[in-house]
């Protein structure tokens, strides 16, 4: 088929045949297909939306343009995560190792940061000596032998995603329902999970910003994954606000060790435990959800999921020790201490201008390739509902580069609100979707 007739239809408002979606990604695949034909088509699909048998197919040829790992041969329900990305979202880290220290083999290629989100692997990056790049070979030994390994995504893994991504970034066609279902989709499928819970974050810091944009790229990545034969389902949770304290790549693999000490934040305690439950259901390792709760809370006190993330870093040649002792982790040789301008009860903390600011302070990347200060980052002494004196210290900015302060601060400035009168509380989990039905407890 040729491609200006592919791109023609889908211009036109056509749906795609499965002919067509296969010699799309087979021509991105092999660069038969040169950058503009394949930006094209990227953009008419941003115009003209997929179907949801269109967005499947895709997922589908992708997931064919590399290896599928095939994790057949260890025991259990093998159960992925994936986040749609956030501010100050560490929960990866702490949900693989934990679900393993519960019996569940977790299989999990992550990514970098992108944007003002966080990824995993930079944060991972921040154990001294980790590893992320293990070979194929390697990363089912591991996870055949102690249940858990945070990689990067492996060359031979939905390359066709690798190819469209990077176009995608460069040419405006991110934001299409379709596009990211079928991105994220394709490396879960690939990476060898048999059951899937995925986080949908929703709010100011994240791609997806309203409950009903989220439920809609939570219902196609349910459809994507069922169609499959994966079981997958979406809890969509906000992210107007910054997840736990820390933001920023070594700071949040300490507040990771907190809570895997069973302390923490309140609020990623829960997402922790409300997402390692569903794993540990879908995994079949406890017959209620109040089961599954129990085990996943008792792995974070007994020190099991610590003990298991320690074996981990040590497998993946980072030093164990850090564990222990997270002071030797890489920090910052400068902290400006953000005091508040006046009394009163925090009433906003805006998870976007907090990620902006993080990244202004080397946390993250301005442009690809940029080498990330993995010390720098963001501590969030107050957050929404909490009250303040005039003067008391609300936020202590960590970074090396002085010349970096300037754009952090009034980004800070402007995304805590301090007012008279504690804000309406908001849910963490904002709804539920899932192969046999779905619940919104906030819709909008
Ligand atoms: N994450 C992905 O992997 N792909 C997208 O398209 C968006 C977020």
């Amino acid at each position: 088929m040729r491609a200006v007739d592919i791109i023609r239809a889908k211009r036109d408002g056509d749906a795609l045949s499965r002919e067509a979606i296969d010699a799309f990604v087979a021509g991105v695949t092999s660069g038969s297909w040169p950058d503009y034909q394949v930006s094209a088509l990227l953009m008419a699909i941003v115009l003209k939306g997929m179907n949801a048998v269109e967005t499947s197919w895709l997922t589908d040829a992708m997931v064919r343009s590399g290896d599928r790992v095939n994790l057949r041969h260890i025991p259990g329900i093998k159960v992925g995560k994936h986040s749609t990305g956030g501010v100050g979202d560490k929960v990866s880290i702490i949900l693989a190792p934990l679900a393993a220290a519960c019996g569940v083999t977790v299989p999990k290629m992550s990514g970098r940061g992108l944007g003002h989100t966080g990824g995993t692997l930079d944060k991972l990056e921040s154990i001294p000596g980790f590893r992320v790049a293990l070979s194929l070979d390697e990363y089912i030994t591991q996870l055949a032998e102690i249940g858990c390994c945070l990689i990067s995504q492996t060359a031979t893994i939905a390359p066709a995603d690798k190819a469209l991504y990077a176009l995608r970034d460069v040419t405006g066609t991110i934001e299409s329902l379709p596009l990211i279902a079928s991105s994220i989709m394709s490396k879960k499928l690939a990476e060898g999970s048999e059951a899937l819970v995925l986080d949908v974050k929703c709010g100011r810091g994240a791609f997806m910003h309203r409950p009903a944009d989220a439920r809609a790229l939570a219902r196609s990545m349910v459809s994507i994954g069922t169609a499959a034969g994966v079981r997958t389902e979406c809890l969509i949770t906000q992210m107007d606000v910054p997840l736990g304290h820390a933001v920023g790549n070594a700071l949040e693999i300490a507040e990771c060790i907190e809570v895997l000490r069973g302390q923490g934040p309140a609020d990623l305690i829960e997402l922790v435990v409300r997402l390692g439950s569903r794993m540990v259901r879908l995994a079949k390792k406890a017959a209620t959800d109040e089961e599954s709760a129990a085990l996943v809370r008792h792995a974070l006190s007994s020190g099991a999921a610590l003990a298991r993330f320690r074996l981990m870093v040590a497998r993946q040649g980072g030093d164990p020790a850090v564990v222990d002792d997270p002071s030797r982790l890489p920090s910052a040789r400068l902290k400006h201490v953000m005091t508040a301008p006046r009394r009163g009860v925090v009433t906003a903390l805006d998870a976007l201008l907090v990620g902006r600011a993080a990244v202004a302070l080397g946390a993250g990347r301005d442009k690809k390739g940029d080498e990330v200060d993995l010390s720098a980052g963001i501590v969030l002494l107050k957050k929404p509902q909490d009250e303040v004196a005039a003067g008391e210290p609300v936020m202590e900015l960590h970074y090396n580069d002085p010349s970096r302060l300037a754009g952090a601060l009034p980004l800070v400035t402007q995304a805590m609100v301090i007012g008279d009168q504690p804000p309406a509380t908001q849910p963490l989990v904002l709804g539920w979707v899932h192969d046999s039905g779905e619940t919104m407890f906030v819709v909008s």
